[in-house]
């Protein structure tokens, strides 16, 4: 997951700075003052220079697209906010040049073709989704996340992790989950149907307790408090402060690895060390199979770690679980949410699934019959597309047309496609049956990225299709989905990113109503 700084935080950032000098200037002697505002003011121009002639970069290539601003952290919070519509319509074009995270030029692709082009057949040119200082803000562990790792060290951790996303291990897992989902139950549904709740909060803690319990052999009805403290200390990184991180960001990085700088408290640093440390020792005892010990099977040296063909360093099986929960929990949440708040204003969806689901158990083969909720899955990630995609040059080439230079990125808005009429008829209508007959195609769909394309695309993806049936079938058995109080429309409600976090511009508020 990328970090998208907020608006406020660059002229914040510049206002700290500017604070910091008049503070130092006042305490000292006023020739001091003149030298110190001077070298201020002399740093702030060489800067704007510097960043003027960045922000030239597509001008000399002849690639057009929109003028930059410090306010916009170069294109960044305009093309996010809504996920590069505004930039379709005003730059209809194959590849429209723009600058990210201030002044990284990247290419906007709009061709799905051509997207696909770059994560497969060129993905030897295009190995990583970029080596932004943002992928460094988990301190010193973050090299070995595999989505931040590459080359061989790359593959050795994508294939010490694959068979725990095995049919025979998904079968075992979805026992889990169904047996975790009378505990959730009882603990989070709300007592009377007249109770809002937040479709997100909601779903992130399942997701969370779900990945706990089917990934690291915790169970959350034996270790509540544990599970609870997960929680909260999962959603300070979710929440991280975009002041801090940039703080964090600018100091360079073999510093921040020295002294195990992070963009969250330290105290949620040692937390999550000392769990999975924990975790990893339980998982040697009690001989339980889960992600963690799969991952400790054969734990390798430090030495090893560009050479070994199998295993994993003790800092990077830390790193795994973090990610793990990082790039899964708000992800799967996310989806999760964008299901129950859909489902609650189509009760005739609810009745349909309900009608399916009776017809089978819920164990991993009889839900694999029940084609229809993938269908909704892929229909939720369709008409509420929340993620963006990027791969960073390896090398010079070219792609669509233009000359890309190595280092500079590629970026795919995936919403260009999965809201356009050219890929689908009535793109603005939520119909899962859209997808019949094409409903367990998820990392092959020539124009549905849900999860990705290619060598780098979501290993979990198997995984989140169980978790997600398993608690969307056990919910309408039991439950009819409402709207929550002044709940908006399905067409009123646009992702956001927060951080790291993704949100929605208006709140998701849904109730429950006990069936009899
Ligand atoms: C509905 C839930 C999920 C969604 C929508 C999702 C989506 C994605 C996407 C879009 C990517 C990047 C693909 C690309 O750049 O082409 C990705 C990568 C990744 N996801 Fe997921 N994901 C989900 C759940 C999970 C879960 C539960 C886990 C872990 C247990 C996970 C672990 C990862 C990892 C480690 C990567 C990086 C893979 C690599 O770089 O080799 N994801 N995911």
């Amino acid at each position: 997951m990328e970090f998208i700084p907020s608006l406020q935080d660059i002229p914040e950032l510049s206002k700290d700075l500017l604070k910091s000098a008049v503070f130092y200037a006042k305490d000292n002697a006023p020739r001091k003052t003149y030298i110190v505002l001077a070298s201020f003011c002399g740093a702030a121009f060489l800067g704007y220079i510097w960043v003027k002639q960045k922000w030239k970069y597509w001008e000399r290539k002849g690639v057009p697209g929109p003028t930059p601003s410090f306010k916009d952290i170069g294109n960044t919070r305009s093309t996010f906010r809504d996920h590069g519509t505004q930039l379709g319509k005003d730059y209809p074009m194959d590849a429209v040049g723009i600058y990210i995270f201030g002044v990284t030029p990247a290419l906007v692709i709009r061709d799905p073709v051509i997207w696909k082009e770059v994560c497969v057949k060129k993905f030897h040119n295009f190995t990583t989704s970029g080596r932004s200082s943002a992928n460094y803000m988990f301190g010193k562990v973050s090299p070995d996340f595999l989505t931040v790792a590459e080359g061989p060290k790359w593959k050795r951790l994508r294939s010490t992790i694959a068979p725990f996303f095995s049919g025979n291990n998904l079968k075992d897992i979805c026992l889990i989950i169904n047996d975790l989902f009378d505990y959730f139950d009882d603990k989070f549904f709300p007592k009377d149907e007249l109770t809002s709740m937040d479709a997100k909060e909601f779903a992130s803690n399942f997701s969370l307790r779900a990945i706990l319990a089917s990934g690291f052999a915790i169970n959350p009805k034996e270790n509540e408090e544990l599970a609870d403290d997960l929680y909260k200390h999962a959603s300070i990184l979710f929440e991280i402060d975009g002041k801090q991180a940039m703080k964090t960001m600018m100091l360079p990085k073999w510093l921040r690895f020295k002294l195990n700088v992070t963009s969250y408290p330290h105290s949620t640093d040692v937390f999550f060390r000392n769990v999975i440390s924990d975790i990893i020792e339980n998982g040697k005892k009690t001989g339980k199979k889960n992600l963690i010990s799969l991952m400790a099977e054969k734990i390798i040296d430090d030495s090893e770690e560009l050479t070994a063909a199998k295993g994993m360093t003790k800092g990077e099986i830390l790193a795994q679980a973090l990610i793990f929960q990082f790039a899964g929990q708000d992800t799967t949440a996310t989806v999760l949410s964008f299901f129950l708040f859909a489902l609650s204003h189509q009760p005739e969806l609810q009745e349909e699934i309900r009608e399916l689901v009776a017809q089978t158990d819920l164990s991993y083969d009889g839900l694999k019959k029940v084609k229809f909720l993938d269908a909704c899955i892929k229909e939720t990630q369709r008409y509420f597309t929340f993620l963006f995609f990027l791969r960073e040059a390896d090398e010079d080439c070219e792609i669509a047309g233009v000359k890309v230079d190595k280092g500079s990125s590629i970026l795919f808005l995936p919403k260009s496609v999965h809201r356009s009429a050219d890929y689908y008829p009535n793109p603005d209508v939520f119909d899962p049956h859209r997808f019949d007959n094409n409903e367990s195609n998820t990392l092959q769909d020539d124009y549905w990225f849900g999860f990705g394309i290619g060598p780098r695309a979501c290993p979990a993806v198997r995984w989140a299709f169980v978790a997600i049936k398993i608690f969307i079938a056990n919910v309408l058995i039991k439950y009819d989905v409402l709207p929550g109080e002044d709940a908006p429309g399905m067409d009123e409600v646009n992702a956001r990113f927060r951080g790291t976090k993704v949100t929605t511009d208006k709140p998701m508020p849904i109730r429950f109503r006990k069936r009899a």
